[in-house]
Order: structure tokens, then C-alpha cells, then sequence
């Protein structure tokens, strides 16, 4: 069976969530490996949007089991929302059709106070973050403080552990002026969140080598984007897990033999949320038109995404370290009604021409773009899910894109919809075999 990974190649947002709804049919499994309820994945379901932020977006086909692994940090209040949300419009979660690993660890009421200390004691440099907690709690994950979901089922190794962390958490709150927490009611209230979550946990690396050796697929979801990877993104902007390739195999136990082909996700323009570098950035119009008709704002947050060019720069490197074999271009029914259409493709820096991007911010922030223009095609391409009515300009954009990253476009999104897709069939049959088969005729 074929395993597929789907990445985003940005700095996330690119539009993984409607992908992996509309891939879903091809797989059994559909997986997350990374990153917390700061991610935001939107799918459209007849007509209503959905945003899910840490169940895997495939949890929407019936059929599908959903699988939260070890590197995951899990707000279980977020988690009970989120299957709360889900139950309300007709979705039904049960332990049956979700696994949570027992290894993942678990964000507690201390860590979006400290973030919100960390991020003030920044100033200026302020990353810029969800204030979800996210980074506090793998900051603790990996100074050995961490609690896991395994230890909410635990009542004394959890009430020790909360005692453990509060003597050390609340000096700190001490320190910056701040009210100190008190064991007890968190001791309550997670003893809780363990007794719901209990029936969903599962020795989740064990669950999967089974599932594959019994010949069921796998579709991993990665969350956030290349460029937020806590290694090769843009550090210190970035995110606090490993949403790269390399992430599948330590944040699911799972070998990374079982990955057998890695689609990656591609704007055709970019965005960013939060602080840090963007070269292909625009604070003009144009940008603020693309915000608009992109309708981009953030589906944690709601916070405004900064915009801009496509980078193809950025992209190639992305692409590189991940290995892409494929990609899905979103939206680029977006760059419609523009008058022209810009691309990067290499950066002037320090009087030479790169076209390897160097993901250190002081770099990024003195690079200038070297751009290329295209018309705007001739018809809409909005809606469409053929890809013989694609008009020729649009072709001319793919093709130098192909070209630029050295890798074939698989995947054409014309719309929010799930039908707003168009897939080339010879392509997608090479990457995911007789699975393909699978999405071909579903509109
Ligand atoms: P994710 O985090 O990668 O899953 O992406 P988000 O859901 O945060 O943001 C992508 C946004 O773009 C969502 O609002 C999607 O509904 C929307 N979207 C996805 N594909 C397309 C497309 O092809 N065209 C348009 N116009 N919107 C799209
Ligand atoms: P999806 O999966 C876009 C950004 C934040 C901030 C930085 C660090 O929807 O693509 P964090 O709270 O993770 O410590 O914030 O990372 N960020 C995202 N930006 N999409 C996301 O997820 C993001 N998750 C985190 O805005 O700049
Ligand atoms: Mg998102």
C-alpha cells in the first residue's frame, strides 16, 4: 500500500486541511505527527466551513480512523471542544475512529501563561506566536518536565508531576509579577480530562505497524509548513516541532520506510502569520487586494496574514529537504482579477544572484526578490475539476513552476469545495498506484 505525506512547503495555511479531505478516500488512516491546536485546517463540507485543529482533517469521511501521535502537544480542553464541535454538525468521534498516543504530551493551564511572559520579554522580537502553549510545552517535553497523556491516567504520577512543575513555574510567575497556580483544582480538572480522553489512548506506533502489516494505508497530515520547522524554518520564527518529513517517523513511531511519496502543499502566492523575514512581501495594495479575495486570516487566530509573491526560492528549498515528489497548487484562482502576476525566482544579495535560499532571518531580511511577470489568463480557471478547460496562460504559470522546482504539479485547487479540485490522473495514478482510483470519479 502507498503512505503519503502532505506537507506545506510555506509558512503554512497553504491549504493542507481541504487536500487531505479530498485525498482521504484513497487511504484508511489518516495521521498527524506534529504541532498542537495551533494549526487551523479548513474543509468545506456542503457549503459549511470547518476548521480543525488537532483532529486530523480526514476525520470527516465516516469511514476514516484518525490518529493523533506522540508528537503531538494536546490541549485537552481544545481536544473535547473540537469532538464537542464535531458531534454538533453530525460528525461522531468515538474511540473507535480515533487513537491518541499515550506518549503525546499535554499542554497545561502554566504554559500559555509563560508564553505570554516570553513573548513580552522579546519586545520588539516577539515571535508572534498562537499563545496556545505550544512552545512551553515542548520546551518542557524536552527538558524531561513534560507530562504525558499517559500520566493523566495516572492520578498520583499526575498530581506528583503537576506539584514537580509548579514549584519550579511558579517562581517564575513570582519573579514577573504574577499570580502563582495551585495544584489541586488542575490536579482535578486534568484527572478528569484523563478519564475522558482514556478510551481514545492507544500505544499509537504499535496501532499503526499493525494496521500497515494487515495492508491498510496510511495519509500523514502535517501541520504548519517547512519554513516554521523548528530546524530548517526560519529560526528563531518558527514553530516548536518538526513539521518536516523527518517528523513523520519520531512523531508517530512508525519507520520512515513506510513513507512512500510526499506531496507538498504550494500557494500560488505566499502568506505568513506572525513575525519574521518574508522577502517576497507586499505592503502595497496588491497585497492588501490578495489578503481580500485570499479571505486571508488566520483559522486559529483570526489573526490578518501578511501576503505576497509566490517564492520559488523558498519553495525549492522546501522541496529539497523534504524530497517532494509532487505538488498540489492552492488557490491560484485567488491571483484573478490582479493585473499582473509575479514570481521569485532567485534573490539579489550582497551584489550576487542566489537562488539557494539561506533560512537565517538576517540573511532573508536583506535579500531583494528578481521577479518574473505573467498576464493574468484569459478565462477563469474558478470552480473548475477538469483539466482539459484549464486555459493556456494558466498552463504557461504551471509549467514554468514545474520547472523552476523541478517537480510535476499533480494537484490544481480551483475553489474552497472539495469538488473544486482538479487532479491530472497519470500523475496522481504514479504517486499513489491503485489507490488513485480511489479519488478518480468522486465528481
Ligand atoms: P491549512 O492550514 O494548510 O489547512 O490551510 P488553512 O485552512 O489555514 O487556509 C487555507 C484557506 O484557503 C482556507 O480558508 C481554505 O478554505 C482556502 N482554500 C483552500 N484551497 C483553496 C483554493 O484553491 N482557492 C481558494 N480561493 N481558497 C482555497
Ligand atoms: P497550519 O497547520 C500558519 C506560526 C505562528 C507563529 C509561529 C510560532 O494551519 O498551517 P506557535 O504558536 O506555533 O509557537 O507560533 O508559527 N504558526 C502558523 N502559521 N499556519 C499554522 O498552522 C501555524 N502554526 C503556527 O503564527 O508565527
Ligand atoms: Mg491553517
Amino acid at each position: 500500500m502507498n503512505n503519503l505525506l502532505v506537507i506545506g512547503t510555506q509558512w503554512g495555511d497553504e491549504g493542507k486541511g481541504k487536500v487531505v479531505d479530498f485525498l482521504a478516500p484513497a487511504f484508511d488512516i489518516i495521521a498527524r505527527y506534529q504541532g498542537g491546536h495551533n494549526a487551523g485546517h479548513t474543509v468545506y463540507l456542503e457549503g459549511k466551513k470547518i476548521v480543525l485543529h488537532l483532529i486530523p482533517s480526514g476525520i470527516l469521511h465516516p469511514d476514516k480512523i484518525g490518529v493523533i501521535g506522540n508528537g503531538l502537544v494536546i490541549d485537552p480542553g481544545s481536544f473535547f471542544k473540537e469532538l464537542d464541535d464535531l458531534k454538533s454538525i453530525g460528525v461522531e468521534v468515538n474511540e473507535k475512529r480515533l487513537a491518541v498516543s499515550r506518549s503525546a504530551h499535554v499542554i497545561m493551564p502554566y504554559h500559555p501563561r509563560l508564553e505570554k511572559i516570553s513573548e513580552a520579554q522579546r519586545g520588539k522580537k516577539m515571535i508572534g506566536t498562537t499563545c496556545r502553549g505550544i512552545g512551553p510545552c515542548y520546551e518542557d517535553k524536552a527538558a524531561r518536565w513534560g507530562i504525558r497523556i499517559g500520566d493523566l491516567l495516572e492520578p498520583e504520577i499526575l498530581r506528583e508531576k503537576i506539584e514537580e512543575n509548579l514549584a519550579v513555574k511558579n517562581k517564575i510567575f513570582e519573579a514577573f509579577g504574577q499570580p502563582t497556580l495551585e495544584a489541586g483544582p488542575i490536579y482535578e480538572q486534568y484527572r478528569k480530562f484523563g478519564e475522558g480522553l482514556a478510551p481514545f489512548v492507544k500505544d499509537v506506533s504499535a496501532f499503526l505497524y499493525q494496521q500497515v502489516k494487515a495492508g491498510k494505508s496510511i495519509l500523514f497530515e502535517g501541520a504548519q509548513g517547512v519554513l516554521l520547522d523548528l530546524d530548517h524554518g526560519t529560526y528563531p520564527y518558527v514553530t516548536s516541532s518538526s513539521s518536516t518529513a523527518g517528523g513523520v517517523a519520531t512523531g508517530l513511531g512508525l519507520s520512515p520506510k513506510q513513507i512512500t511519496g510526499i506531496l507538498g502543499i504550494t500557494k500560488a502566492y505566499a502568506t505568513r502569520v506572525g513575525s519574521g523575514p518574508f522577502p517576497t512581501e507586499l505592503k502595497d495594495e496588491t497585497g492588501a487586494l490578495l489578503a481580500r479575495k485570499g479571505d486571508e486570516f488566520g483559522a486559529t487566530t483570526g489573526r490578518p496574514r501578511r501576503c505576497g509573491w509566490f517564492d520559488a526560492v523558498a519553495a525549492r528549498y522546501s522541496c529539497r529537504i523534504n524530497g517532494v515528489d509532487l505538488l498540489a497548487l492552492t488557490k491560484p484562482d485567488v491571483l484573478e482579477g490582479l493585473s499582473e502576476i509575479k514570481a521569485c525566482y532567485a534573490y539579489e544579495y550582497k551584489g550576487s544572484k542566489l537562488k539557494d535560499f539561506l533560512a537565517d532571518p538576517h540573511v532573508l531580511d536583506k535579500v531583494q526578490p528578481v521577479y518574473r511577470t505573467f498576464p493574468v489568463w484569459e478565462d477563469s480557471i474558478q470552480h473548475l475539476s477538469n483539466e482539459d478547460k484549464l486555459p493556456a496562460g494558466f498552463n504557461d504559470y504551471v509549467k514554468w513552476l514545474e520547472d523552476e522546482l523541478e517537480i510535476p504539479v499533480g494537484i490544481i485547487s480551483t475553489g474552497v469545495a472539495r469538488e473544486d479540485i482538479i487532479y491530472i490522473k497519470e500523475k496522481c495514478s504514479r504517486l499513489l498506484g491503485a489507490q488513485a482510483e480511489k479519488l478518480f470519479g468522486k465528481h
